[in-house]
């Protein structure tokens, strides 16, 4: 057993006796309860545990919790809350950009993470940068919208 020190979405969690090979998608469900972090094939196949790991999208299942000792994450609770969504959160619902939402989390994630780092100029830039995450309800197209124009409102163009 192992201790591991993180900052989650800007909090600071000590947790003691974690298991060493603990993965972080665990970690971060079953000793934080911070269940909006899904787990869908738990090889690094579907993105719907994708969280922020020091800045980058990492997937939750490819890690161990131990890995992450010192990392600041952010998972989709930190993007904005039911009162208060984030300007991505808002373009998803805006675009009805999910079905069941099991997916949802890790297409927010990895599209925060598109966001912040790539200009995103074209459909494909998105489609690729979605490729993955899996969803097997939508068809991708309300996604890519939701996305296109949180691209389009952060450059403060009209959409
Ligand atoms: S649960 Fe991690 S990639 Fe599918
Ligand atoms: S909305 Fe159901 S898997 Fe994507």
């Amino acid at each position: 057993m192992t201790n591991v020190s993180v900052t989650v979405n800007a909090e600071r969690y000590d947790v003691t006796d974690v298991e060493p090979r603990m993965l972080l998608s665990d970690f971060l469900r079953d000793c934080l309860g911070l269940t909006g972090t899904h787990v869908g094939c738990e090889h690094g196949v579907c993105g719907a545990c994708t969280v922020l790991v020091n800045g980058d999208s990492a997937r939750a299942c490819l890690m161990l919790a131990v890995q992450a000792n010192g990392a600041e994450i952010v998972t989709v609770e930190g993007l904005g809350s039911p009162e208060e969504l984030s300007m991505l959160q808002s373009q998803f619902r805006e675009h009805h950009g999910l079905q069941c939402g099991f997916c949802t989390p890790g297409m927010l994630m990895t599209g925060e993470d598109m966001l912040r780092k790539y200009p995103l100029a074209t459909d494909e830039d998105i489609r690729e940068g979605l490729s993955g995450n899996l969803c097997r309800c939508t068809g991708y197209q309300n996604i890519v919208a939701a996305i296109r124009s949180a691209a389009a409102m952060r450059e403060g163009k009209k959409t």
